[in-house]
C-alpha cells in the first residue's frame, strides 16, 4: 500500500515525541513533552529515569496528538532505531511495534541524524544538494548531503560535540541542566571579546573539530570570575558562545569551498542558537543558500523522525519483524 501519512515516533534522549505527518499536506499535528525538570535535579540526563518517562508517556501523547489531528490514522509508524540511550530508543521502537502490529501497517526504523538533517523540508525547503551542519548534544559533523540517504562525512569532532561543550561549560558556571540555552541566554548583552579564548583546530586545515581545549581554557578562565560578578559572568558566557560560533563558522566556511557548493544545512540543538543562527546568516552574502528548521525543530522533535521515515518508505517491514536498535549508529 501506498505510504503518505506516518506517524514518528521520537524517545532517543531526554524528549518524547509523537508526530503525524502528510507527504502531501504536511504536518498534521505534534506532541512533545520535555523531560527536563525530571533530570534537572541530577545535571543530566539519568538514562534509566528516561527510559521510565517514555513508557509513562507515549500512550498519553498519543491521545493527545489523535485527538488534536482527528484521529486520522496513519499508512506507517516511524520510529526512531538510534542514535541514542538503548533503553529509550527500546521503548519507542517497542511501542512503535505495538502500534503497527495492532493498526496492520509497518514500521520504518528512522536515523535520528537523518531526521535533524531532514529537519528544514518540514519548511517545505528542498535541501539538496548541500553541506550540512549537524550541531547536537551528542553530535558535531559536516556532511556533503548528495541527495536523499547519500551522505559523506568531510569532518567531526575529535572529543566533545559543539553541544556538549556548550552544556559542560554552563555546568561549570553553575548554570542549571541543559546548559546551552542558560548559557546563550546569560551570553545575551556580554562582551564577546572580553576573554581570550582559544579556537580549536582553525590554524590547521581540515574540517574536524576539538572542544576539550576550549572546554579546559573556559574553565581555567572562570576559576578567576567571582560568582556574584554578573557582568564579568555575561562577557565571559559571550566569549565562550563567540569562540564555539567563530570555530563553526569557519568549517562551514571551509565545506563549503571544498565542495564548491552553495546551500547549508544547519541541524541539531545548537542550530537554534541565535549567535550562531545570526553569524551563519552572513554566508548568504556570498550566495550561500541557508536551510535552518524552525527553533522548535532544531532540537529533538517527532515531525523530523515522521518526515524521515515518509521520504523512506523503501525501509517500510512488517510490524513483526527484527530490526535492530542501536546505541551508536553511523550516518
Ligand atoms: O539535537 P538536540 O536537541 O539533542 C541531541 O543531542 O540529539 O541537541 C541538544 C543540545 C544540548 O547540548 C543543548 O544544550 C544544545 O543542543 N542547545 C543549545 C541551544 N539550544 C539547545 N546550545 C546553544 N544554544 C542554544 N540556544
Ligand atoms: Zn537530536
Amino acid at each position: 500500500a501506498q505510504i503518505t501519512r506516518v506517524l514518528g515516533i521520537e524517545s532517543s534522549c531526554d524528549e518524547t515525541g509523537l508526530a503525524l505527518y502528510d507527504i502531501q499536506k504536511g504536518l498534521l499535528g505534534e506532541v512533545l513533552f520535555s523531560q527536563i525538570a525530571l533530570h534537572a535535579p541530577y545535571g543530566g540526563v539519568v538514562p534509566e529515569l528516561a527510559s521510565r518517562d517514555h513508557v509513562r508517556r507515549l500512550p498519553l501523547l498519543l491521545e493527545e496528538l489523535m485527538a488534536q489531528s482527528g484521529g486520522q490514522r496513519p499508512d506507517a509508524v516511524a520510529v526512531t532505531a538510534g542514535p541514542g540511550l538503548i533503553g529509550a530508543l527500546l521503548v519507542g521502537v517497542n511501542f512503535a511495534r505495538a502500534l503497527a502490529y495492532a493498526w496492520d501497517i509497518p514500521v520504518i526504523p528512522v536515523h535520528h541524524l537523518e531526521g535533524h538533517l531532514l529537519a528544514p523540508l518540514l519548511n517545505g525547503v528542498a535541501p539538496f544538494p548541500a553541506v550540512a551542519l549537524l550541531v547536537s548534544g551528542g553530535h558535531t559533523m559536516l556532511i556533503e548531503v548528495r541527495g536523499l540517504g547519500d551522505y559523506v562525512l568531510l569532518g567531526e569532532t575529535l572529543d566533545d560535540a559543539a553541544g556538549e561543550a556548550f552544556d559542560k561549560a554552563a555546568k561549570m558556571l553553575g548554570l542549571g541542566y541543559p546548559g546551552g540555552p542558560a548559557l546563550a541566554a546569560l551570553a545575551e548583552g556580554g562582551d564577546p571579546e572580553a576573554f581570550r579564548l582559544p579556537r580549536p583546530l582553525l590554524d590547521r586545515p581540515g574540517m574536524d573539530f576539538s572542544f576539550s581545549g576550549l572546554k579546559t581554557a573556559f574553565r581555567l578562565v572562570s576559576l578567576k570570575v567571582p560568582e556574584e560578578d554578573s557582568v564579568q559572568r555575561s562577557h565571559l558566557a559571550a566569549s565562550f558562545q563567540q569562540a564555539v560560533v567563530d570555530t563553526l563558522f569557519r568549517k562551514c566556511q571551509r565545506a563549503l569551498q571544498a565542495t564548491g557548493l552553495k546551500r547549508l544545512i544547519v541541524a541539531g540543538g545548537v542550530g537554534a542558537n541565535r549567535a550562531l543562527r545570526d553569524a551563519l546568516q552572513s554566508l548568504t552574502a556570498d550566495g550561500v543558500e541557508l536551510c535552518i528548521a524552525d527553533l522548535a525543530h532544531c532540537t529533538d522533535n517527532a515531525a523530523m523522525i515522521a518526515l524521515a521515515g515518509a521520504l523512506h518508505p523503501e525501509m517500510a517491514q512488517p510490524a513483526s519483524a527484527e530490526f535492530p536498535v542501536r546505541a551508536r549508529w553511523s550516518l
